[in-house]
């Protein structure tokens, strides 16, 4: 063949996995797509070990098998035509596969996804890059204003926050989140320390705390720290995705995405955005170009990525979106009621999400009060009942993430575990 012929009939073979659907367009029409017979429909899409039931997609997501073929296709693509795919091939042959213009595709995607502008997102390797880079790169900042976080923070972006006293001369200031918290709690919690600082330029928020599940009311914060002249910035790592939210109706400026989480895109896919008009107040990187430019372009360094990976959001995209957030959002909130539900009189354990559905979704933590090693307990869920999660020292508890793959008799299993546990701790 070819080589023009081949790189088309690469690009067909590339765009055939693209449009590659959860389950075929019939079948999904007729199904109820809040009923189990409708997730198994999903779950059969995912290889996942049977060596142990994963509990823990909040780490990463698995991809599923359309996407993972169709990253794999890429890989092979990029394998074969690589730099020629970046750089001056289509210069020479206009009908040449170009990363840049695929790249801005997916852009798009996003952007309409999101409700925003496509020049107010940028890819990234992860949240905690596109947390960092806005975090650091905040530029309003003088000597002796307040930063403030909350300990619910991920501790790479909390520790940025602190790394502003250094670089910015910031007075930073921890907050410690109630436990339990509620609603107006959250809020309060900011407000009492804007009060008490009243030099405060910047909080650090986190939609969806890593280690207990718990969602914070980030349009209330944002609104009210507004109110006072206070930027915020969030991590939305593991919200979006996950829960059905409106993004645009959050208010927010400046926020972090990964996209091998809970979009199922694979490892190493991050997003960054910025609102345009707030671009300024972002500084560019170095080498990118110069202060006063809102190109938010320049707000990356990331060197060359992994342009398969990138390349693979598409599929994870449609993936996701064929199924639709709202169902996503509901059967997420089905698995975690269907293993929490056994402990809501049971002295014994601890939920550490509250009940209240604003502020919580899938992910959701728990402890066996009795029980003071949640290491060791993470070992025992693995060892003796085999089920995978992540232990969580700080609150003496354990993380429960379950994914598009998971079944409620997965989550059946783990409360039999933990009540098998809890007994024979009492
Ligand atoms: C709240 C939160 N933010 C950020 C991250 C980091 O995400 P990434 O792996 O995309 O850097 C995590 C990872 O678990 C997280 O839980």
């Amino acid at each position: 063949m070819d080589r023009r012929k081949f790189l088309k009939s690469t690009a067909v073979l590339a765009g055939a996995s693209m449009a590659t659907s959860a389950i075929s367009a019939k079948a999904q029409a007729m199904m109820d797509k809040d009923s189990d017979a409708y997730w198994q429909t999903i779950i059969d899409q995912y290889k996942v070990t049977g060596e142990f039931i994963n509990l823990n997609a909040g780490h990463w997501g698995i991809m599923s098998e359309p996407v993972r073929k169709a990253f794999a296709e890429h890989t092979e693509f990029i394998n074969m035509y690589s730099s020629h795919y970046v750089g001056h091939g289509r210069s020479a042959d206009p009908t040449a596969r170009n990363y840049n213009v695929e790249r801005l595709e997916i852009i798009d995607m996003l952007a309409k996804k999101l409700g925003v502008r496509s020049d107010e997102l940028i890819f990234t390797r992860g949240a905690t890059e596109s947390m960092q880079l806005l975090i650091s790169g905040y530029n309003k900042i003088n000597k002796g204003d307040t930063v403030l976080y909350a300990d619910a923070a991920y501790y790479s972006m909390a520790a940025e926050m602190r790394h502003l006293e250094h670089f910015r001369g910031a007075n930073v200031v921890q907050l410690t989140m109630p436990d339990p918290v509620d609603f107006q709690g959250s809020i309060d919690l900011f407000e009492q320390a804007i009060k008490s600082n009243p030099n405060t330029k910047l909080i650090l928020l986190t939609h969806m705390a890593n280690r207990t599940g718990v969602i914070i009311p980030v349009k209330e914060i944002t609104a009210m720290a507004r109110g006072y002249g206070v930027d915020v910035i969030v991590d939305m790592a593991h919200s979006w995705g996950q829960m059905d939210y409106d993004f645009v109706d959050q208010g927010v400026d400046f926020v972090g995405f990964n996209l091998h989480k809970w979009i199922g895109a694979p490892l190493g896919t991050g997003l960054m955005y910025i609102k345009k008009r707030r671009m300024l107040d972002i500084d560019p990187k170095s080498s990118k170009g110069a202060p006063g430019n809102d190109d938010i372009n320049t707000r990356t360094q990331t060197g060359t990525m992994n342009l398969a990976a990138v390349m693979a959001v598409r599929d994870a995209l449609h993936f996701v979106d064929d199924i639709g957030i709202k169902h996503i959002d509901k059967r997420f909130r089905a698995l975690r009621h269907e293993w929490t539900k056994e402990f809501i009189d049971d002295d014994r354990v601890d939920i550490l999400s509250p009940e209240d559905p604003r502020m919580h979704c899938g992910l959701t933590s728990f402890r066996i009060n009795a029980h003071k090693d949640p290491r060791a307990l993470g070992r025992q869920l693995l060892n003796d009942y085999k089920i995978n999660t992540a232990p969580i020292p700080e609150y003496n508890g354990i993380r429960v993430a379950p994914g598009l793959y998971s079944s409620k008799a997965d989550m059946r299993a783990l409360a039999v575990a933990i009540k098998d546990i809890a007994s024979k701790i009492a």
